[in-house]
């Protein structure tokens, strides 16, 4: 039975107080079992649902308050069944994917004992040369915010007692993204609009879904470490936001509070992390393995202390561990099911977004009969992505899924490049079997290893000759597909333009290669967006779309010069528009911006109508939302996706306004011929937006606002005034 919460805090000790305050892992299950007996708050998953089973019983029958554990567990896109990294699924532009997702994650996981997991990741990242874009949704926080919403109700449910349910995390609180240089744990510093309006929101979001738990980041922000930033944790999580759920530290990130220099020792930073407001130290450091606590009684009051136990206690209580902490060993999910792999299959087809589709190459014709499959993806089975479990299920080979989806085809199938060097022979071997071949497919991209944590990269072309080959292909002069798998944004600028077609595929899971051996014959059709923007070279991120206005916008980029003086010989150079906001030797923009994503059908948009184009700042404000819809048929010959992006521009404002900004999206389903009428409603987050004043506040200014839809391909525009 759950007791009353109070009652066994009145009667727990300073030092059990404190060993409910901390998550540890032990590989071996002895020592895990013996913390278990002490009165642990919580330990990383064992490894199966037994050795779980045994520690539940140890702590609810050995320990001195019989209090069950935490068990908790990184389920990021999988446990057994590997979905597509999230970026991929960010990519659908269909929030229900990420939710199935995390549905499936959660029966997998709590049948294995697991009760906590430590996703979604939710940081807006708009600089790829960080890997963990692969975890997140990319750079736009609406987007970010609808998927790590949708990611939360699926972890949870509608009850976290359920043996299907485990508790979410949205992380990392808050700014991680940002990091200076896009190098993985570095500073970050932004101003409060900008964490307001941008990186916050997300984070809001999950709160307001349900979200059991807030991780807390590594970086600094504006100076005050995360671990410590009782501003951000506790008064706007805690206190405005009113989250009553668990804040857990990143892993070894309180006692790290020691090395980013503002606290003199370990002990000295576990006191200044729970005064703070983080609940829950990630490491084992609030009791050591010797049970002694880290510093004097008084460095961290009763008041905080209980806080943060009952946050714990009434965790436990909400996911029924009290009742019963145990899983049925016998019925262990162990492997994905028919369902599951569906699941994941549907995720990879509609995370895929179709870049450049050169003479409508894709779908491949009926009749083709002899296929040349070639580069390091055509036979690697790292399909799975950055957050994989060692346990997971394998993924197959593209070889395999391409032979089974073309049973008529002869299929060739050649190294032609590596992930790593250089060998000409290779590209070669591809040249000379060109002849006697229908299409050739090019299967090209990153290893999962080089995304996630601590991988950031400062080129993002495709490692290893890659490109050699698409240049040698490319000079034979035949038509060719790339498919890529990827686990962020690469620089394509390189070859883009000579591939026939490109199929931007991620890391999409363990149903990846059947996905695009559907994607390939016609099977599934494409109907990704990008998520985040493919930069033109590393020089120029971040570049992202959401981006403020600057005084000297640039309309021209590198044309190519009308004289030169030597120093702008550099690059192509731009005299005709020279000081203005750009690069010399760059074209404008992104290589392929957020949105981008095109289909093998053709959609047309009609009929952009705004219910209310006059409107008072002040109902907005109390809450008034304006409908807008318009019409969007698909006018070719195939059924297929279309995205539609609800843009909001605020002409004039106190604070310099983005160019535009994502105020909702929605992807449709159209059977050729037919058409849909879409609805949107804006609201005051759509036109309104935080003050720059750390005491500030959300407006809704009067003025002009430019309100558009866009599919990529065709951009509606009508005009809104706030009164
Ligand atoms: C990562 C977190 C993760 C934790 C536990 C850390 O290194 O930053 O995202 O949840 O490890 O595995």
């Amino acid at each position: 039975m759950t007791p009353d919460i109070d009652e066994l805090l009145g009667r727990m000790s300073r030092r059990d107080k404190l060993d409910q305050l901390q998550i540890v892992w032990k590989q071996d299950l002895g020592e895990a079992a013996a913390l278990a007996r002490r009165g642990i708050g919580a330990l990383f998953w064992p490894g199966n649902a037994a050795d779980t089973n045994e520690l539940q019983r140890v702590a609810r029958g050995e320990s001195p308050h019989r209090i069950p554990l935490l068990i908790g567990l990184d389920v990021v896109h999988g446990q057994r069944t590997t979905f597509p990294i999230p970026l991929a699924q960010a990519a659908s532009f269909d929030p229900e994917i990420a939710r199935r997702d995390a549905e499936v994650s959660a029966a997998e996981a709590r049948g294995a004992g697991v009760t906590w997991t430590f996703s979604p990741m939710i940081d807006v990242s708009r600089d790829p040369r960080w890997g963990r874009v692969a975890e997140g949704f990319g750079e736009d926080p609406l987007v970010t915010a609808r998927f790590g919403a949708a990611k939360v109700h699926g972890y949870q449910g509608d009850d976290l007692a359920a043996p299907t349910s485990i508790a979410a995390t949205a992380k990392h609180f808050v700014g991680y993204g940002a990091a200076e240089g896009g190098r993985d744990y570095n500073t970050v510093d932004m101003s409060e609009q900008r964490l307001r309006n941008a990186y916050l929101p997300p984070f809001q979001a999950a709160v307001e879904a349900g979200a059991a738990s807030v991780m807390a980041a590594f970086n600094t922000l504006s100076g005050v470490p995360m671990h410590a930033n009782r501003r951000l944790l506790r008064d706007v999580l805690k206190d405005e936001w009113g989250f009553g759920g668990v804040v857990v530290g990143d892993a070894e990130g309180v006692v790290e509070l020691a090395r980013h220099g503002v606290a003199a020792s370990p002990s000295d930073a576990i006191a200044l992390a729970l005064r703070a407001g983080v609940d829950i130290e990630m490491g084992g450091h609030v009791l050591g393995d010797d049970g002694e606590p880290f510093a004097d009684a008084d460095a961290v009051d009763d008041a905080v202390l209980d806080e943060a136990v009952r946050r714990v206690l009434r965790l436990k209580a909400a996911l029924g561990l009290f009742e019963d902490p145990f899983v049925d060993a016998a019925a262990e999910p162990l492997a994905p099911t028919a369902d599951t792999r569906a699941a994941a299959r549907t995720a990879a087809e509609r995370g895929a977004v179709l870049l450049s589709n050169g003479g409508d190459l894709l779908p491949l014709a009926a009749g083709t009969r002899r296929i040349l499959l070639a580069g390091p993806y055509a036979t690697s089975p790292d399909h799975l992505g950055a957050w994989v479990q060692h346990f997971a299920e394998r993924a197959g080979t593209l070889e395999d899924a391409v032979r089974a989806e073309f049973p008529d085809a002869d299929v060739t199938v050649l190294p032609g490049a590596g992930f790593t060097g250089a060998d000409p022979a290779l590209q070669q071997q591809v040249v000379e079997a060109l002849p006697g071949h229908d299409v050739v497919v090019l299967a090209l991209g990153e290893p999962s290893d080089l995304s996630g944590e601590a991988a950031s990269r400062s080129d993002l072309r495709l490692p290893g000759d890659q490109e050699a080959l698409v240049h040698a292909v490319a000079d034979a002069g035949v038509p060719f597909v790339v498919v890529l798998e990827n686990g962020r944004p690469l620089d394509l600028s390189g070859w883009f333009g000579r591939a026939t077609a490109v199929l931007e595929a991620w890391h999409g899971g363990l149903e990846a290669p059947t996905a695009i051996a559907r994607l390939l014959s016609g099977a599934a059709s494409p109907g990704g967006r990008l998520p985040m923007a493919f930069p033109r070279s590393v020089g120029q991120v971040p570049e992202y779309d959401a981006h403020e206005r600057t005084g000297r916008p640039a309309t021209i980029g590198a044309q190519g010069p009308l004289s030169m003086t030597d120093w702008q010989l550099a690059g192509p150079g731009n005299v005709a528009e020279h000081f203005t906001s750009k690069y010399l030797d760059l074209d404008l923009g992104p290589l392929l911006p957020f949105g981008h994503g095109l289909s093998t059908t053709r959609f047309e948009l009609t009929d952009l109508r705004i219910e209310t184009p006059e409107i008072a700042a002040a109902e907005v404000l109390a809450g008034a939302r304006i409908g807008v819809s318009l019409t969007v048929t698909n006018t070719g010959e195939r059924d297929g996706d279309d995205v539609l992006l609800l843009f909001v521009r605020d002409e004039v404002a106190s604070i310099a306004p983005a160019v535009r900004r994502l105020a909702g999206f929605e992807r449709v389903t159209l059977p050729a011929g037919t058409s849909r009428t879409i609805r949107f409603e804006l609201d005051r987050g759509s036109l309104g937006f935080w003050t720059n004043d750390p005491a500030g506040e959300h407006v809704v200014e009067p003025g002009a606002f430019t309100v558009s839809v866009s599919d990529g391909t065709t951009t509606l525009a009508t005009g809104l005034t706030a009164r």
